[in-house]
């Protein structure tokens, strides 16, 4: 399949239709990708011009659907259990252990979990510290498509790359060349379809004493950026802790929260009262 032409004027209203729903920035430079995935939609649509195809994304009453499967296919899922375990180490240890056992209930968000091997690397880290149950774990993800493989427990064997000793045969059994995560670790996750434009639809104020929010922000423009960890900040409780990924940081954005490193990850904190 060859791609449809994609003029600069076209990459442009179509990518700015994709950042509105998404948030995900396409700079100049990702044109001939971008022309590539949007022209196979395109083209299975029975359009012949991108143009069209805008429009139809736009103006047409099934171009909402339309436009959140394209930004599906667009969205990329690369995760792996225990990636970057320094941080969610120290956020078991030094926050999410002390608050179980003091009788807290702590909750937790991973607020663009993809297919879920990060909830799920927390809740094995904080069920081989024995508080599991006394902690509420949720997840959440753009993509249906993501979240459909996290509840069904599924894996593939490269996320299990960073696997350290001891998981394999405890919460996670590969089954005919498929890892598989234990049923009742997959339960204790909540899953839920959230997009972090929708701020509308995230949960109540001061709700959570972590958020993580990992390896998307760097998807997105600054402005965009910013404007998320404002709307992740309103539903920390006061002295709770966000998490981004550890080559993203929020300090070029001057933000509000108190930044400290532990164990060499950066925890952004919300003012205590
Ligand atoms: C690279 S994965 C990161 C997964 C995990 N947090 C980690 O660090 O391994 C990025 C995820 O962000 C999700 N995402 C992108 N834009 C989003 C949005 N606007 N709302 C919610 N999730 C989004 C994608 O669907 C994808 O699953």
């Amino acid at each position: 399949m060859s791609a449809l032409p994609l003029s600069p004027q076209v990459f442009s209203i179509l990518t700015m239709l994709i950042e509105q729903r998404s948030g995900l920035h396409y700079g100049p430079e990702d044109r001939d990708l971008l022309s590539e995935k949007v022209s196979s939609r395109a083209l299975d649509a029975g359009f012949d011009s991108l143009l069209d195809y805008y429009y139809f994304l736009r103006y047409d009453p099934k171009g909402a659907a339309a436009l959140d499967a394209l930004v599906d296919s667009l969205l990329v899922h690369e995760t792996y259990f225990f990636r970057e375990p320094q941080a969610l180490e120290a956020l078991v240890d030094e926050v999410l252990v002390p608050r179980a056992r003091a009788g807290l209930q702590p909750r937790v968000w991973c607020a663009a979990c993809a297919t879920g091997e990060e909830p799920l690397t927390l809740a094995m880290m904080l069920d081989a510290k024995g508080v599991l149950a006394d902690v509420s774990l949720q997840a959440s993800d753009l993509s249906l498509r993501a979240l459909e493989r996290a509840k069904a427990g599924e894996f593939n064997l490269r996320c299990l790359r960073a696997l350290p000793k001891g998981v394999e045969g405890r919460w996670l059994d590969v089954v005919g060349g498929r890892p598989r995560v234990r049923p009742e670790l997959v339960a204790k996750v909540e899953w839920r379809q959230l997009n972090l434009m929708d701020s509308a639809n995230f949960p109540g104020p001061e709700t959570f004493d972590a958020i993580l929010c990992r390896n998307v922000l760097i998807y997105f423009k600054d402005d965009t950026a910013r404007r998320v960890v404002d709307d992740l900040t309103r539903t920390l409780k006061p002295g709770g802790h966000l998490l981004v990924g550890t080559s993203e940081s929020l300090m070029r954005f001057g933000t509000a929260l108190h930044c400290e490193e532990r164990r060499g990850a950066f925890f952004y904190s919300k003012a205590s009262p």
